[in-house]
């Protein structure tokens, strides 16, 4: 009788043992929390006059809303945000929306990518998970779960629920009508605030989407970590970032270091290079198949 051995390699069982040491929540930031009288909260913001700008889209008819924080009414109780961009662990510059967040958007309308679960980080004003709901809701889309998360809870109520509300009642055939639009956004779609490192789905996503999230090395070590907790493990996320944030580290390359770390494969899908000032890229990301050696004896 003959005896042999072979090596194959199945999936791993086990998560990376470096999750399991990685902190779930920091002593200085918000715990994150989930808002939970979103019924009410669509309900009164429905009602309300919204001023904003349409960003027209190439190859799409419908152009994507974007609420005007500076000219609405509601907007100007935090003054926080009117005279920083970002101070840490107070204001995360979820008010403006920054320009890699448009390249996404961009990037997505093209490429008409078809998910049933998107997280969107740091969304700020969330045009590209946005763009995604539009489509979601237009093709009826079953099932299509979106979570939407910022640092700041006056993020989530002056930008992103505007916003969401806003790009959901361009879909209706009545535009009108109030409890039609917060009947969709209440089927689809859930709003957080609070520190990332704290966040909970669930269960893990399709798609994570990152527009500007890795503006320091500890924000892109964040980042890599959150895409390897909450992805599944067919999932990718697309990140939209500067290659370098100038002063303050962080950028492609910190995210790249961090990705070895977490597991992550990167590859960079588009570059906008006007010649004349930072490059921007979006940036595909897998979790590498983590493999076991086991051998077999015959
Ligand atoms: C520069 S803003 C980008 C906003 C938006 N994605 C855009 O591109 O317009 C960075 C975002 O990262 C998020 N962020 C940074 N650190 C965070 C943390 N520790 N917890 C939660 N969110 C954080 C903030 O919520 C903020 O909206």
């Amino acid at each position: 009788m003959s005896s042999f051995s072979f090596d194959f390699f199945a999936p791993q069982e086990k998560k990376n043992t470096t999750l399991t040491t990685t902190p779930c929540q920091r002593q200085d930031g918000p715990p994150h929390q989930w808002v939970t009288d979103l019924e009410q909260l669509l309900t009164n913001r429905v009602q309300q006059a919204m001023v904003y700008s349409e960003l027209v889209l190439p190859e799409q008819s419908l152009p994507l809303r974007c609420i005007d924080t500076k000219a609405d009414t509601l907007s100007s109780t935090n003054p926080v945000w009117e005279t920083t961009d970002l101070m840490p662990k107070v204001y995360e510059g979820g008010m403006k929306v920054w320009e890699c967040s448009v390249d996404l958007l961009h990037f997505l309308a093209k490429e008409q990518p078809k998910y049933s679960s998107v997280l969107e980080i740091g969304c700020g004003h969330a045009l590209p998970a946005c763009y995604l709901l539009r489509v979601a809701l237009q093709q009826k889309q079953e099932p299509f779960h979106l979570y939407l998360t910022d640092f700041n809870d006056f993020v989530i109520q002056q930008a992103t629920i505007p916003n969401v509300i806003l790009n959901a009642a361009s879909t209706m055939e009545q535009p009108d009508n109030p409890s039609a639009i917060v009947t969709a956004v209440l089927n689809h779609v859930q709003f957080g605030h609070g520190d990332w490192l704290s966040l909970q789905l669930p269960s893990q996503v399709d798609l994570v989407l990152a527009a500007e999230t890795l503006y320091s090395e500890q924000a892109a070590e964040e980042t890599a970590l959150l895409l390897s907790r909450h992805l599944n493990d067919t999932g990718s996320a697309l990140v939209a970032t500067k290659r370098f944030y100038f002063g303050v580290g962080g950028g492609t390359d910190a995210f790249l270091a961090a990705s070895e770390k977490y597991n992550l494969l990167v590859e960079v899908v588009q570059s906008f290079d006007t010649g004349a000032g930072n490059i921007r890229e979006i940036l595909r990301v897998r979790k590498k198949a983590v493999y076991t050696r086991r051998t077999v004896v015959c």
